[in-house]
């Protein structure tokens, strides 16, 4: 039935105005007492006073106008920005409950909904989360979900790798093949990093799927490749105008389009892992985190609720492989590059090595005894800052530092504001492991360094990616010297990306001679 009648028509488009009229009246009184920030233009909002690359820096800008807390509007969404570590530390930790939920955010909800191109060239992959399962798992997960799965996810990861020391060896293990790699080269400058990302990858592998890939395998080369692409393309720019515009954007071609189809290729990859999984499960020979799900999801057959669904295991697992290979891989590779940049801190910790673990097999209680060591990791994680920004929601209404923030707010939180916080760090933008030592040498602890964030949302990796940290590292400088290549320039400043990697660098890893370690503990 179509509608011809004028009158009807006007009287239809009058409707409409009301009905936008009072859709809007009711959305500005929940916003009367909102924070503070740059009047919005219609449409685009503060688009264009944002530096789209980095638009931590505007924010931070702002902030120096507005206060720690204030908004930004990005297209027609309205956005509230924490800054400094007091107020970050006050949402994340003093109200946990209230900022802990996760927005919904366009480019992941595009996923989900049969978005058309896609469906047309992957119609059975497609087929097999075309339900809510982007928003199962941990990551983006909301509500009761959210906190079951983070629970296991943690217990898991915890019960894999810390108390039995299975992690320790694993890592062990697996430097002992990254070593021969970088062996290889013979000190001469290389820039390849899917050795370093495969490395990281591979304990993964072992606590998910109980196996490692060879570096070379092509299957696992592909899937790093999509993993880091995907985290190096959520960082863009394209994507950021896709969240702000999905229905325009979507008829353009660009970096969300790659996401998507990259997230695509990795779930059928993990699909097929957990269908193997199935046919090889042993109940009483749990080896894997998928084991451990697949058992659960068999007792919760007898219960009525659904938590251990395909879809939500598949979610956990792609989850860890976006949050946890890049990270750690990248906070890796800007160790070396700052080493290169501070010869004499590498000295430094490499004659902390040799007094405290000689030539021995690093492990973590070395650390208690090596602060120099621990607080230039440290201050490796606050400057190489590379997740600057988090996104959180409010779970409920909130009233905070004096303002209302209805449930469902998305709350941007500046983490790098946090690590470069001036009222905690005595030089916030250079690299100074001092930050981390008091005058007699002893580690102490800084409450700002927050690279994991803090509170019920924090990284679910955190202990992990410590250990990882330690070993990796500590090798690495029992066996090389890290210098730049003859004449290069070393620059340290960051990438664009959703993990801000640094620029691209070439490294020369020259193998130190057992003798030139005895030689060096003698001097
Ligand atoms: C240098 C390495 C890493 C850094 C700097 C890092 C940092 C972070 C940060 C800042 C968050 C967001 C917290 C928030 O929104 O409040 C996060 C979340 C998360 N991280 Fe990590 N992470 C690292 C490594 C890892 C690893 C190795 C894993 C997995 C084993 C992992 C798993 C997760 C998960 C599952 C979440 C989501 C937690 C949730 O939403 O409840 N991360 N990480
Ligand atoms: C980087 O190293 C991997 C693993 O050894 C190898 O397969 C790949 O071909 C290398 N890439 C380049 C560009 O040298
Ligand atoms: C994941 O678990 C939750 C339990 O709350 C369930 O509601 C949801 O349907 C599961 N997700 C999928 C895609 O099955
Ligand atoms: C690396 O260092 C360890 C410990 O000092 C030593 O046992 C090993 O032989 C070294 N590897 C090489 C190739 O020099
Ligand atoms: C890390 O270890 C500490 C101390 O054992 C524990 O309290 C904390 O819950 C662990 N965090 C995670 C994310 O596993």
């Amino acid at each position: 039935m179509f509608i011809t009648d004028p009158v009807t028509i006007l009287l239809l488009i009058l409707l409409c105005l009301f009905l936008v009229n009072i859709f809007h009246g009711s959305k500005d009184n929940l916003y009367q007492n909102f924070p503070p920030g740059p009047k919005p233009l219609p449409i685009i909002g503060n688009m264009h006073i944002l530096n789209l690359k980095r638009p931590c820096r505007t924010l931070i800008e702002l902030s120096k106008k507005y206060g720690s807390v204030f908004s930004v509007q990005i297209g027609i969404q309205k956005m509230v920005v924490l800054c400094g570590y007091e107020t970050v530390k006050d949402a994340l930790v003093n109200y946990a409950e209230e900022f802990s939920e996760r927005p919904d955010i366009p480019i992941f909800h595009r996923i989900i909904k049969g978005y058309g191109f896609l469906m047309f060239r992957q119609k059975n992959a497609m087929k097999l989360y075309i339900n809510k399962s982007f928003f199962s798992g941990v990551l983006f997960a909301h509500g009761e979900n959210w906190k079951v799965m983070r629970r296991f996810t943690i217990t898991t990861l915890r019960d894999y790798g810390m108390g039995k020391k299975i992690l320790e060896n694993k890592i062990n293990e697996e430097y002992a093949i990254l070593e021969k790699k970088f062996k290889s080269f013979g000190g001469k400058p290389f820039e390849n990093f899917t050795i370093m990302n495969g490395a990281v990858a591979n304990i993964m592998m072992s606590i998910v799927l109980g196996h490692r890939f060879n570096y070379e395998d092509p299957v696992f080369l592909r899937l790093i490749h999509l993993i880091t692409e995907n985290v190096k393309l959520l960082g863009s720019p394209m994507v950021m105008l896709y969240n702000t515009f999905p229905s325009l954007m979507s008829w353009l071609p660009g970096s969300h389009k790659a996401i998507l189809e990259n997230s695509l290729e990795t779930q059928t990859f993990i699909k097929e892992v957990i269908t193997k999984s199935k046919q090889e499960l042993d109940i009483n020979n749990e080896r894997t985190l998928i084991d451990r799900f697949l058992i659960k999801q068999q007792e919760e057959k007898q219960e009525s609720t659904n938590y251990f669904s395909d879809e939500n295991l598949t979610m956990i697992i792609s989850n860890l492989f976006a949050a946890g290979m890049d990270t750690t891989s990248t906070t890796l590779r800007w160790a070396l590059l700052l080493m290169m940049k501070y010869p004499e801190i590498q000295k430094n910790v490499q004659n902390e090595i040799e007094q405290v673990i000689g030539l021995a097999e690093p492990h973590t209680e070395h650390q208690k005894e090596m602060p120099y060591t621990n607080a230039v990791i440290h201050e490796i994680q606050r400057f190489a800052n590379i997740v600057p920004t988090i996104s959180h929601a409010t779970a409920q209404d909130v009233t905070f530092k004096g303002y209302f923030l209805p449930k469902g707010t998305y709350v941007f939180l500046i983490l790098t504001s946090v690590l470069r916080d001036e009222a905690h760090f005595e030089k916030p933008d250079e690299f100074y492991p001092q930050h981390f030592l008091d005058s007699n040498g002893r580690f102490v602890k800084n409450e700002a360094f927050l690279p994991f964030a803090a509170g019920k949302r924090s990284c679910a990796g955190e202990n992990m990616t410590r250990m990882e940290l330690f070993i990796f590292f500590t090798r690495l400088l029992q066996n090389f010297t890290f210098q730049a290549p003859p004449g290069a320039e070393l620059d340290i400043n960051p990438a664009v990306g959703f993990v801000t990697p640094p620029m691209p660098h070439s490294i020369c890893a020259v193998p130190r001679t057992q003798d030139q370690t005895t030689k060096e503990k003698i001097h």
